[in-house]
């Protein structure tokens, strides 16, 4: 029953493993987080989470003060878990293909330091054919006994994760044994919830699937956007008249410079591998691809366009995280974006209001060179030719503009991200260039 039950969490305090953690532990599991990064470790027991979630760090601070969260460095601690989630990261290779070494570890380690059985469950997002290779791979080192996997794709936003752990739409397990595939179900499915419950493939592509129609959404309006710059139609109004249609919902049909981040570019990239490797072709989804690196960089011509020359112009950048409410920079658009706007030869600011510096972006110096960072729009807007924003912060959407157009040398706003009303920018006199608008 619900407070005998022991649960590990391998890879525990990273982004999905702590929202794992604290919210299993907060239904009342014991829980057992283990993290190989003792600084990590000693930051959450001193109150202090490695990254801003929304109401992840009150949750820690409170499973962790009432006991049901421990946390741990040694996996030998996991040994009373009869679950063990497994949330180690799978990073891209240089040639797209999932870098499964975390997980291979992860699951090798784990059967070796225990004395009985568990169900090691696959959260990390992998290829198609993962959890029947750590089959293999176990019985091969006669570690079989020991664990038996079940996949257990995880749908959380970065954000509004804690949020998306108490309502999901769906939990999706996939297992070759029954009852290990009803166990886990049964764990922290909301009332109501569809479960679906299948083998260890479908599930595994349920997850990529569901981040590739995700960018594949994104893509597909962002391609109408284009056009709607031709003809004089506004793509704000197109997401709205084709989200109407309950067939297509209005959810990831917001225009702007492109999906990225630590997830969907990844999962795709992965998904197309797989393609590859059974010598099929992904079309699809390599044109989603396509599409997606053509929108980050129609920004920079939009500069161009307007400036003549990148050449000495000095640009503000409003946004580095990957998206609005997170501090989160991994793969972040605006990171090459950067880049071009310096190969081209401007200088450039950047601010962030969750991102303050390079070091806090987990930037090593030679990334962005030459690059100011500062603390407000405010600031960065002051003498410059142009503002390039690029991440949906409220901060920028509610922008005095009037004090911005004083402070700019040259009243020029790109805006990736639709934030505001054409007729409001036209009255400040200041030119703006949105997508698809
Ligand atoms: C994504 C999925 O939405 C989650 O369901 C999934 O669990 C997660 O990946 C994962 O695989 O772990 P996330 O990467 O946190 O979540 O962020 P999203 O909200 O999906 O946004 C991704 C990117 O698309 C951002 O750059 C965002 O700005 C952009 N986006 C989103 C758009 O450009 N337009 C939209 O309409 C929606």
């Amino acid at each position: 029953t619900l407070n005998n039950l022991v649960i590990g969490v391998v890879g525990g305090l990273g982004h999905i493993g702590l929202i794992q953690s604290a919210c299993l532990a907060s239904l009342g599991y014991k829980t057992i987080a283990y993290d190989i990064d003792k600084e990590k470790i000693a930051g959450v027991l001193n109150g202090k989470i490695p990254f801003e979630e929304v109401g992840l760090q009150e949750l820690v601070r409170e499973t962790v003060n009432d006991g049901t969260l421990t946390i741990t460095a040694q996996i030998g601690d996991l040994e009373e878990a009869e679950i063990v989630f497994v949330c180690v990261g799978t990073p891209s290779l240089s040639n797209g293909e999932a870098d499964l070494s975390q997980v291979y570890q992860a699951v090798e380690q784990l059967a070796k330091s225990r004395s009985r059985h568990c169900l090691a469950v696959i959260k990390s997002t992998v290829p198609v054919g993962t959890c029947a290779e750590l089959t293999a791979i176990l019985k091969e080192l006669n570690l079989s006994e020991k664990v038996t996997i079940v996949s257990n794709p995880e749908f959380l936003r970065e954000g509004s994760g804690v949020e998306d752990f108490w309502n999901p739409a769906r939990i999706v397990v996939g297992s070759e044994i029954k009852e290990a595939g009803d166990k886990v179900a049964g764990l922290y499915a909301p009332d109501g919830v569809p479960v679906i419950i299948t083998n260890w493939e479908s599930s595994e592509l349920i997850k990529l699937a569901s981040n590739a129609f995700l960018s594949t959404k994104i893509s597909f309006i962002n391609e109408i956007s284009i056009l709607c710059e031709q003809v004089g139609a506004d793509i704000r109004t197109i997401s709205e008249g084709i989200g109407l249609d309950p067939r297509i919902n209005p959810h990831f049909l917001a225009a702007g410079v492109g999906f990225s981040g630590p997830c969907l570019e990844k999962d795709l990239q992965s998904l197309i591998n797989q393609f590859k490797k059974t010598n099929r072709k992904a079309r699809i989804l390599e044109s989603v691809l396509e599409v997606n690196e053509t929108q980050r960089h129609s920004v920079v011509e939009k500069l161009l366009a307007e400036l003549g020359t990148l050449k000495d112009k000095n640009i503000a950048v409003l946004g580095m995280a990957f998206k609005e409410e997170t501090d989160d920079v991994r793969q972040s658009h605006s990171l090459p974006i950067v880049k071009s706007l310096l190969l081209h030869g401007a200088m450039v600011t950047v601010t962030d209001p969750w991102v303050k510096s390079p070091e806090q972006a987990g930037l090593s110096e030679d990334v962005l060179p030459g690059v100011t960072w500062v603390d407000s729009p405010y600031d960065a807007a002051k003498d410059k030719d142009a503002i390039l924003i690029l991440t949906a912060w409220q901060e920028y959407r509610d922008l005095d503009l009037a004090r911005i157009k004083q402070l700019m040398a040259n009243p020029l706003i790109v805006d990736g991200r639709n934030l505001f009303n054409k007729e409001d920018l036209k009255a400040q006199k200041i030119k703006y260039l949105g997508v698809g608008i």
